[in-house]
């Protein structure tokens, strides 16, 4: 039995962080720093023209980014974004496609197969990898080839993962310089890390705040459509990977429709429920209207209902401030529960079983 950390007992926290979890979070802003100011840097652009749309194929930690490009770039871009996480692409992908092939290791497979199929069509490909074989497919095949810093799990270099998409569309003349936008939201969140950190004592911490809610709980996470969501998605991710526990999401104003309707058996089980619910200014006013609502109707059916509130300037500062709360109450929740949040075992079992021919 898993023995649980005291959230204030700071060698605690890192004695049972086998691989620097706590700290490589604590580095996410100079991550993003690091990958607005250099990583594109020396990453020859072919000229691109006339992209009708943009996939960017992933899976996991290395997809999330791709949400988090379609979230931000929705109103910012006149094509759409799309993320896939297959073994193929989905049929309207062509000589017009900017496909981005993300893989932390190189070696995901159906990001390796993806990029092959987008090879294939003609479309414009882009790989986003610390090496593997994506590394050396883009390497032989000539293509642009963003080669970001290894030695991190693939969830915690979302810097990494996200940013070089934004580069390479700002290069491609499709969003404006994000330079400044970046850089602040860098600087936000690492003020905000002084308040959410393992040194921050419980108290004042809203991440170990929310680690204690839902520990021993069942956590649900309810973002919005076009804001919140990619968040919503992460939080669960996250909460699978570092915690070890289970955690489920789903959105506004869309779960009005179906989700809300499932609050009444089975009892027992619902009150092991706690909801998360993701809150941001820029919700249209009618989808608040419908969370206040909402969590009237479902308030005595679960064990309790804890909303988050992003902060910050700009977009990508409330984002990201969401995201780095998110990240830390998963962190916490691992060592209430005993466990180490790196290792993810089960995900390398997977992949090692499926190797085997
Ligand atoms: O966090 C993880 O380890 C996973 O979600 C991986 O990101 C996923 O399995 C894909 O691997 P990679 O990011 O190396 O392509």
């Amino acid at each position: 039995m898993e023995q649980q950390i005291d959230l204030n007992n700071y060698e605690g926290l890192c004695r049972l962080d086998s691989t620097g979890m706590m700290d490589t979070l604590a580095g996410l802003p100079a991550q993003c720093l690091l990958a607005v100011r250099d990583i594109c840097g020396s990453v020859e652009l072919p000229a691109i023209e006339a992209i009708s749309n943009i996939v960017v194929t992933g899976l996991g930690g290395s997809a999330i980014g791709g949400d988090l490009l379609r979230v931000y770039s929705a109103g910012r871009i006149p094509v759409p974004v799309t993320v896939n996480r297959d073994y193929v692409l989905p049929a309207f992908v062509g000589p017009d496609t900017l496909v981005f092939a993300v893989s932390y290791s190189g070696n995901t497979e159906e990001t390796l197969s993806a990029y092959e199929e987008a090879r294939a069509r003609g479309a414009s490909v882009i790989a986003i990898t610390t090496g593997g074989k994506l590394g050396e497919m883009a390497a032989g095949d000539d293509i642009p080839l963003v080669k970001i810093p290894a030695g991190c799990a693939p969830r915690a270099a979302t810097g990494y993962l996200f940013i070089p998409t934004l580069v390479i569309l700002q290069r491609l003349g499709m969003l404006p310089d994000l330079t400044v936008e970046t850089t602040a939201m860098a600087g936000f969140i690492k003020e905000l890390q002084e308040k959410i950190g393992p040194e921050s004592p419980g108290e004042e911490n809203v991440s170990k705040q929310i680690a204690h809610k839902l520990y021993k709980k069942i956590p649900v996470i309810w973002g919005v459509s076009g804001t919140t969501e990619v968040v919503a998605q992460r939080w669960k991710g996250q909460i699978n990977e570092n915690a070890k526990a289970p955690a489920y999401w789903n959105v506004f104003p869309e779960l009005n429709h179906n989700e809300i309707v499932g609050f009444e058996y089975p009892r027992e089980i619902l009150k092991k429920i706690h909801l998360i619910i993701l809150r941001d200014e820029q919700d249209h006013p009618r989808v608040q209207k419908r969370i206040e609502i909402t969590r009237d109707i479902i308030k005595d059916a679960v064990d309790g209902i804890t909303e988050v509130w992003s902060s910050g300037d700009g977009d990508l500062a409330r984002l990201f401030s969401l995201i780095y709360t998110g990240d830390y109450a998963s962190l916490y929740l691992a060592a209430l529960y005993g466990i180490d949040p790196g290792p993810v075992k089960v995900i390398d079992f997977l992949k090692w079983e499926l190797a085997v021919e």
